[in-house]
């Protein structure tokens, strides 16, 4: 059985107040619907509000994670945090995110880096993979994924292998409000993702790997995702700024 990960994905939002006050307005119930065993929680944050919400969150069965991290575990590079830095005070990073691939230079290459390098100093890579619009619409949203799975965890052996966990974000549903369906994705996870799992390792691994939906996922439409066989949680970006909406979003995942 796998357990149901949901992980909020802040983004660039939230000033350390804010962060305080939302990470306080849903602490208590995310951490007894954690204590139920039946939901791992994660709270991502911006780095500069990582430090104040684990103390928040501190003795609750509450992770926390990082958005990126570099693959170095120190050194001359401005502005970058390191694995050494992050693992202190989170358990989660979340690797590879589609804007950061996007918009920041992110390579397959640097993905399976900094996956490489997560694991070393013992953090668990949330690692995103997805297709854009035009690929999905071409027809490539196989190949695409499949070649983005190949690369993360390439030279990553099967022990470490089944601690990762894979957010399958495609990129035309992240922040537009068009969510795939719960069966798109759960075929897309089902046979594409932990398909080329299965290629690398193997069967028995490919079932363990946790892999998650995300992209406008929200309080109204995961039912839907959690349903699905193969869907293992949710990425949740936009709603899980709201505490009401990411309390249901972990309670739905608990049902
Ligand atoms: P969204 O973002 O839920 O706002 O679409 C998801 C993500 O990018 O992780």
């Amino acid at each position: 059985m796998r357990t149901p990960i949901v992980a909020g994905n802040w983004k660039m939002h939230k000033t350390i107040a804010e962060a305080r006050e939302l990470v306080n307005a849903m602490k208590n119930d995310l951490a007894q619907l954690a204590a139920t065993g039946k939901v791992e929680i994660v709270l991502c944050p911006p780095f500069v509000s990582i430090p104040q919400v684990a103390e928040l969150v501190k003795g609750m069965p509450i992770k926390v994670g990082a958005q990126n991290m570099h693959w170095e575990a120190k050194g001359a590079f401005t502005g970058e945090v390191s694995p050494t830095m992050l693992n202190e005070i989170c358990d989660y990073v979340i690797i590879g995110h589609s804007e950061r691939r996007q918009y920041f230079a992110e390579t397959d290459e640097s993905v399976n880096q900094k996956v490489k390098a997560a694991l070393a100093h013992h953090l668990k890579p949330i690692v995103c993979v997805g297709e854009n619009l035009t690929q999905n619409e071409a027809g490539q949203t196989q190949v695409v994924v499949s070649a983005q799975v190949h690369a993360a965890f390439k030279n990553i052996s099967r022990d470490d292998a089944r601690g990762i966990v894979v957010a399958y974000e495609p990129i035309w549903a992240i922040g537009t409000g068009k969510a795939a369906s719960g069966a798109g994705a759960n075929s897309v996870i089902g046979l594409t993702i932990r398909g080329a799992l299965a290629e690398m390792y193997d069967e028995g691994t490919a079932q363990t790997i946790r892999v998650q939906y995300g992209g406008s996922a929200n309080a109204k439409n995961v039912a839907e995702f959690f349903a699905q066989p193969d869907i293992d949680g949710a990425l949740v970006g936009g709603a899980s700024l709201v505490a009401a909406d990411f309390i249901t979003i972990c309670k739905t995942a608990v049902k």
